[in-house]
């Protein structure tokens, strides 16, 4: 991937090109602080995350979305290669996504044609449709790397949202309490991928580092910048967007939230008409 140190363009606004099969239309922007996605991250996605692609892993996520979806349509911002959407998809609902990076909607595409991606930033990015779904899984939200950025996702997200639709969020707590100042934490020490992060505390600015493992022994280095958010500061974010809280679990599975948890799965719903 590549590693930016300021915003960067992208793109332009509206190209129409990049809009899936049969949907969804929309509007793509690419004006973003996020880093890009490039080929060669994109076609080693799969194998170097597939501890994600377990089925403990992915049946919890896909059942509670498809529960949360109910008869109507899920909308996935970095959707990435479909790792949650094709499960999803499978169980019925009809699942589309915005994702940034041309080279993963490329990967998802040759997996799935019936999953329709617009290539955009999912803090600006509008497709058509309404959904009772949007979500936005494994940290990705972090992916955008300014305050202003993430609140704009949430608008994005509640724009997106039929009404009394949620939004839900998988993302990680902040870990502070093991970062040691001026150090690296492992966060994935597996076969295939070994990921060390490190963080500044005052910016909330993070860089995760990823090593590679590959078949023919070789190692490869890769970098992705993130802003973290705490989970409160989400909950600000969903107020400012117009929507109100609903659930916070540890994960997908519903276990509670509590003070050790590393991670959470929270839920916010756009207010049903009156
Ligand atoms: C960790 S991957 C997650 C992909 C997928 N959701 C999953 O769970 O496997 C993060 C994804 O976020 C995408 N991304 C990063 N910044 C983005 C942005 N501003 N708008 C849309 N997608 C973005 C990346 O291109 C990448 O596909």
């Amino acid at each position: 991937m590549i590693v930016t140190d300021s915003c960067v363009i992208h793109g332009q606004i509206g190209h129409d090109h990049d809009v899936g099969p049969g949907g969804p239309v929309g509007e793509a922007a690419w004006v973003t602080c996020s880093d890009l996605w490039d080929t060669e991250t994109a076609a080693g996605y799969d194998r170097a995350s597939e501890f994600m692609f377990a089925p403990a892993v992915l049946d919890p996520a896909a059942r509670f979305s498809a529960d949360l979806a109910g008869d109507g349509a899920a909308l996935e911002f970095a959707i990435g290669t479909g790792r949650v959407a094709i499960p999803l998809a499978d169980r019925g609902v009809p699942a589309s996504g915005i994702e940034l990076s041309q080279p993963m909607a490329d990967q998802l595409r040759r997996k799935r044609d019936d999953i329709p991606v617009l290539v955009g930033n999912m803090a600006t990015s509008r497709v058509s449709g309404s959904f009772s779904l949007v979500r936005v899984v494994w940290n990705s939200i972090g992916n955008l790397r300014t305050q202003a950025e993430q609140v704009a996702c949430f608008r994005d997200a509640a724009h997106h949202l039929a009404p009394g639709g949620r939004f839900v969020v998988e993302l990680w707590v902040p870990g502070i309490r093991r970062f040691p100042p001026g150090q690296a934490v492992p966060f994935h020490v597996g076969r295939r991928h070994t990921g060390f992060d490190t963080y500044d505390l005052t910016t909330q600015q993070g860089t995760s580092h990823h090593y590679r493992h590959h078949p023919d022994g070789t190692v490869t280095y890769s970098a992705s910048n993130f802003r973290s958010i705490w989970p409160a500061e989400c909950d600000l974010m969903a107020q400012l967007a117009g929507m109100t809280f609903e659930s916070r679990a540890a994960d997908w599975q519903g276990s509670p939230f509590t003070n050790d948890s590393d991670s959470h799965v929270s839920v916010w719903r756009k207010p049903a008409e009156t």
